[in-house]
C-alpha cells in the first residue's frame, strides 16, 4: 500500500473535527452521553422517597464498581470536555464569518432556550462542580456533617438549608432550558429535521426536558417541605 492511499484515512478523523459540521456531531454525541447520564442520575436519586436504606445501598453498589465507576466518570469528564471545547470553536467560528456584528439583536425565530445556550451552560458547569464538592467530596456541606456513605442523610441536611435547594432548583430549571435546545438540536444535526416533524419534536424536547426538571426538583422541593426528612 503506498502512502498516498494511507494518509488521507488516518487523516480523516482530524478532518472530520476541523469541519463545521464535525462539531456539531461531537456536540451531539457528547450531548446524548450526558443526556443519559442526567436520566439515569435522576431515576437513582428518586429513590429519596423511598426508605434511606435503598438509596445507601445504590451508592454503596456504585463505589463498589471500582475501575468500571473511574472509566465512567474518565468518559463523562471527556464528554464535558469535547462538548466545551466544539462549542467554543464553533462560536469563534460563526463570530469570525459575521465580523460586523448585528445592528440589533435578531429574536425571530429563535426561542428563549436556544438564546440562553451560552450562559445556561456555564452556570450548569457552575453547578455540577459545586453539587461534586457537596455530595461526592463532601468538602461544601453547610450546617451539617457530611457522613461518607450515609447519601440520604447528607441529601437531606444539604437541602434543608434553603440558599442550596433555591441553588439547585435555579440550576435545575436552566439545565432543563439547555437539555431542551440541546435535544432540539441534536434531533436536527442527525437530520430528523422535517417541516411535518419538527413541531412534534421541538414539544418532544421540551416534554422531555420539563419531566428531567420536575424529578429532580421535587427532591429539594420535598425536603423543604418537610415530606423527605
Ligand atoms: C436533586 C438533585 C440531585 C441530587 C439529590 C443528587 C445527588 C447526588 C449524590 C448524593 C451524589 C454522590 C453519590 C455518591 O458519591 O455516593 C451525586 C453525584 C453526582 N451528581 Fe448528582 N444529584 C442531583 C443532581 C445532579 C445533576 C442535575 C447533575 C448533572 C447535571 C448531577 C451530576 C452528578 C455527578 C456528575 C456526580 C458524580 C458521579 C460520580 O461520582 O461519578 N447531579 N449526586
Amino acid at each position: 500500500m503506498s502512502t498516498t492511499e494511507v494518509t488521507p484515512h488516518l487523516t480523516e478523523p482530524i478532518t472530520f473535527w476541523q469541519s463545521t459540521n464535525g462539531k456539531k456531531v461531537v456536540m451531539a454525541v457528547t450531548g446524548v452521553m450526558m443526556f443519559g447520564f442526567v436520566v439515569g442520575h435522576m431515576l437513582g436519586n428518586l429513590q429519596m422517597f423511598e426508605a434511606p436504606e435503598h438509596i445507601n445501598a445504590y451508592g454503596h453498589f456504585l463505589h463498589n464498581l471500582g475501575e468500571l465507576l473511574w472509566i465512567e466518570r474518565g468518559v463523562l469528564l471527556l464528554a464535558i470536555a469535547l462538548h466545551i471545547i466544539a462549542t467554543i470553536q464553533l462560536a469563534l467560528r460563526s463570530k469570525a464569518a459575521r465580523p460586523v456584528g448585528y445592528s440589533r439583536r435578531q429574536a425571530i425565530n429563535s426561542s428563549y432556550a436556544s438564546r440562553t445556550m451560552y450562559w445556561s451552560g456555564p452556570i450548569v458547569l457552575a453547578f455540577i462542580i459545586f453539587h461534586l464538592l457537596q455530595f461526592t467530596a463532601g468538602y461544601i456541606h453547610p450546617q451539617a456533617t457530611f457522613v461518607q456513605g450515609d447519601v440520604y442523610q447528607n441529601v437531606v441536611s444539604g437541602f434543608q438549608v434553603w440558599w442550596v435547594s433555591v441553588w439547585y432548583i435555579f440550576a435545575m430549571c436552566l439545565l432543563g432550558l439547555h437539555l431542551s435546545h440541546g435535544l432540539w438540536s441534536m434531533f436536527q444535526s442527525v437530520g430528523l429535521a422535517h417541516p411535518r416533524l419538527s413541531p412534534y419534536l421541538l414539544n418532544a424536547a421540551r416534554a422531555v426536558a420539563l419531566v428531567i426538571v420536575l424529578g429532580y426538583i421535587s427532591i429539594p422541593i420535598s425536603v423543604l417541605l418537610g415530606f423527605i426528612k
